[in-house]
């Protein structure tokens, strides 16, 4: 008998995940990386399913960093068929089960057909009212915070925003994830203790859990055991009076 979607704690809203460990996880196979990447797109498929039963509104995932420009010409030209794949096959089947797409990050650079296919999926997913998957793809934080103070800079110097009112609210506002809520819980696979540019602004209050587990192999029960370690952390937000997570 499957197990009925109740959740089985309060989850926490936003669940942030930085997907890494699947070079290590082909490695440790003999496997070439790009199997790991692909075996990656499945543990998102569980990971997406696993997020809508527990009760999470907002799952964010880190799938291509400004960063990963560097690596081998073979393995990015990879992980652009991943994406292209995974919204080609998986939209209608997301798109079925009420979730909702937004992609975070730089679009100038990507291969048109890719722009293309980001427009579409956020488009056909717009008014659904699931989860929201947030797709980090050509994302940084430092250069998304550098694109905000770009657009703040022109909106100063057009005189339509005055420099005095350029506030901690104002600045997020022109964020890519204007409108979203903070992570609650940022989950890292394969061990690694470090943020890697990813969310910067917006994490400054989000619980950090960092699991051994590459993500490959992460599942449902890897997510419920970080959100059970997110519960035992006491949320005070610079404040004396302990919140715990919720
Ligand atoms: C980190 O593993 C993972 C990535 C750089 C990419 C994550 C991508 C996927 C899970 C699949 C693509 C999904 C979509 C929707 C495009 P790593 O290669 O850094 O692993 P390593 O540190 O062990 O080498």
């Amino acid at each position: 008998m499957s197990e009925p979607d109740v959740p089985k704690f309060d989850a926490p809203r936003h669940v942030a995940i930085i997907m890494d460990g699947n070079g290590r996880w082909a490695a440790a196979r003999g496997l070439p990386r790009g199997e790991g990447h692909r075996r990656g797109v499945e543990a998102l498929r569980r990971t997406v399913r696993a997020a809508g039963e527990l009760g999470v509104q907002v799952l964010t995932i880190f799938s291509f960093s400004a960063e990963n420009w560097s690596r081998p010409a073979a393995e990015i030209r990879e992980l652009m068929g991943l994406l292209r794949r995974f919204i080609r096959h998986d939209l209608a089947e997301l798109h079925g089960n009420n979730v909702r797409i937004r992609i975070i990050g730089e679009r100038e650079g990507l291969d048109p057909d890719i722009g293309r296919l980001i427009a579409e999926a956020e488009e056909l997913t717009r008014a659904n009212d699931g989860v929201t998957l947030v797709v980090a793809f050509n994302y940084g934080a430092r250069q998304e915070i550098a694109r905000a103070a770009r657009r703040i800079a022109t909106e100063v110097a057009e005189g339509r925003l005055a420099a005095a009112d350029v506030s901690v609210e104002k600045l997020a506002g022109f964020l890519d994830t204007t409108d979203l809520p903070d992570p609650d819980l940022i989950v890292r696979t394969s061990g690694e203790q470090r943020l890697s540019n990813f969310l910067l602004w917006q994490s400054a209050y989000s619980e950090l859990v960092f699991v051994p587990t590459y993500w490959p192999d992460f599942d449902r029960a890897a997510l419920e055991s970080a959100i059970s370690e997110y519960h035992r952390r006491e949320r005070r937000f610079g404040g004396l009076v302990a919140r715990t997570g919720s």
